[in-house]
C-alpha cells in the first residue's frame, strides 16, 4: 500500500530526504516506519523486516551515515535525512569488497539477513584500525543469521578489513559512527558530548522551553501517563520534586551536570539498548505551583545527530491512605534523528511503565533516607526488550493455547 497516493491517507504528513542520492519528496503516515516507506513507497525492497523489533538489524540502512533500525525509525521521524539503502552500495568500494568476501567464504545462504549485515560489516571496515575477531563478533551482535553460524561472516569481514589495512587505507574512526555498534553507540560512554551541528544543548534547550505567553514551542510527537502512589505524605514529596538534583538521583540513567538554579538545570540522560547507547545532554526550565502541587519541566537535549525535546507535567495528590501520596506523571517527547528508531509507541510504553516503577521505588528510598539504586547504570531497555517479546508471546500463547 502507497502512503502517497493523494487523498488515500488522509492523515500522512509531508517529508523530504535524501534516498541514495536522490532527493525524495512524498507523504507519510505518521505510524509508518522507514522500512515500509522505502520498501512500499520507494520499492527499495533490498531492505528486509525480519522481527520489527529492533533485535535482528535485517532492516538495517545508513541514516545520516550511521547504521540504524529502519522498523524502529519512523519514517516521518527522519524527514531531513540522508538515508542510503543496499540498492545505494551498489557501486560502493567497501561493499563490493565485503559483497565478494561474503561469495567466497560462504557467508551467506538464504541471503535474508545480508544486506542488514552487509551494511553492517562496511561500518566496521570503516573503523577498525584492525581485524581483530572478538571485536568484529561484537559489532555484527546486532545482525542476527539463522543460517550460517557466522563464522564465515566474520571471516569474510576481517579479510577485508586486513586487505585494506594491508594496502595502506586507515581506519577512519573519527568519522560518522564513533565506535563498534549501530547509531549511537558508545556515545557518552566517557561523559563526553560533542555536538557535531554546532550547535549546543543548551540553545536547543532554550528553544522548546515556554516563550513568553507560556506555550511550547514544540508540539510533542508521543506522549504517555504514568500514575505511582507514595507511602509519604503528599507534602514531602511535592517538597522532594522541588529538589531537582534529588529528583535527578531517583530518575534512571539522569544524572545533573551543573548546580542548578531554582527554575533550570543542566544534565545528561542515559539510555542503552545492547550494543546502543545514547546520552543526551541538555537543559530544562522548571516550573512550579506550590498552591497545586503541581509543576512541569520543559526541556531538549542532543546527542551526535539526535535531538530530543520533552515536557513532564507533574501532580501529586493526597494518596488513598493516610500518610500516602500519589503521584501523576504526563509526558511528552519528539526524537529527531538517528535515535527516532526508539519511538516505537509499543517499546516507550513498556520503558516508561518500567522508568516509572524505578523512579517511585528509588524516590521512596530517597524520602527514607536510604541509598537509591540503580539509577546511574543508565536506562537498559535490553532487558525491557526480552520483556516485551515474553508479554508477546504469552499473550499469543494465551489467544491462541487449549
Ligand atoms: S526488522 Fe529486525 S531489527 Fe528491524
Ligand atoms: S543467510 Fe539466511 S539468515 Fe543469514
Amino acid at each position: 500500500m502507497s502512503n502517497t497516493a493523494p487523498g488515500a491517507e488522509p492523515h500522512s504528513i509531508p517529508l523530504a530526504m535524501t534516498v541514495n542520492g536522490r532527493a525524495i519528496s512524498a507523504r507519510a503516515e505518521p505510524r509508518a516506519n522507514l522500512a515500509d516507506f522505502l520498501r512500499d513507497d520507494l520499492d527499495l525492497t533490498g531492505t528486509h523486516l525480519g522481527c520489527e523489533h529492533g533485535v535482528c538489524g535485517a532492516c538495517t540502512v545508513l541514516l545520516d551515515g550511521e547504521p540504524a533500525r529502519s522498523c524502529l525509525a519512523f519514517a516521518v521521524a527522519c524527514d531531513g535525512s540522508r538515508v542510503e539503502t543496499i540498492e545505494g552500495l551498489d557501486n560502493d568500494e567497501i561493499t563490493s569488497e565485503l559483497r565478494a568476501a561474503f561469495t567466497r567464504e560462504h557467508a551467506l545462504q538464504c541471503g535474508y539477513c545480508t544486506p542488514g549485515m552487509l551494511i553492517t560489516a562496511r561500518d566496521l571496515v570503516i573503523r577498525m584500525p584492525d581485524a581483530d575477531e572478538r571485536r568484529v563478533r561484537l559489532g555484527l551482535s546486532g545482525n542476527l543469521c539463522r543460517c550460517t553460524g557466522y563464522v564465515g561472516i566474520v571471516r569474510a569481514v576481517r579479510a577485508v578489513i586486513t586487505e585494506r589495512r594491508a594496502r595502506g587505507i586507515a581506519a577512519r574512526s573519527g568519522e560518522g559512527c564513533r565506535a563498534i555498534g549501530p547509531v549511537g553507540a558508545a556515545a557518552g560512554s566517557d561523559g563526553h558530548i560533542t555536538p557535531r551541528n554546532g550547535s549546543h544543548p543548551r540553545e536547543l534547550a532554550q528553544a522548546s522551553v515556554p516563550s513568553a505567553t507560556g506555550a511550547t514551542e514544540f508540539t510533542p510527537a508521543n506522549t504517555f501517563e504514568q500514575s505511582f502512589t507514595a507511602g509519604f505524605s503528599a507534602a514531602d514529596v511535592f517538597a522532594l520534586f522541588g529538589r531537582i538534583e534529588d529528583v535527578a538521583a531517583c530518575l534512571p540513567g539522569a544524572s545533573v551536570t551543573a548546580r542548578p538554579t531554582p527554575d533550570i538545570v543542566d544534565g545528561v540522560i542515559r539510555v542503552r539498548v545492547g550494543p546502543i547507547g545514547a546520552a543526551f545532554a541538555g537543559s530544562a526550565l522548571i516550573e512550579r505551583d506550590e498552591e497545586r502541587r503541581s509543576g512541569r519541566i520543559v526541556g531538549a537535549g542532543i546527542d551526535g545527530n539526535s535531538r530530543t525535546q520533552g515536557v513532564i507535567r507533574y501532580r501529586v495528590l493526597e494518596g488513598p491512605s493516610a500518610g500516602t501520596a500519589r503521584v501523576e506523571l504526563h509526558v511528552g517527547y519528539t526524537l529527531k534523528g538517528p535515535l527516532a528508531q526508539f519511538s516505537r509507541p509499543g517499546l516507550v510504553r513498556d520503558l516508561a511503565a518500567r522508568i516509572t516503577a524505578q523512579f517511585a521505588a528509588n524516590l521512596a528510598a530517597r524520602l527514607a533516607g536510604q541509598p537509591v539504586t540503580g539509577s546511574a547504570r543508565g536506562i537498559n531497555p535490553l532487558s525491557l526488550l526480552a520483556a516485551h517479546l515474553r508479554a508477546r508471546i504469552s499473550a499469543w500463547f494465551g489467544r491462541h493455547g487449549g
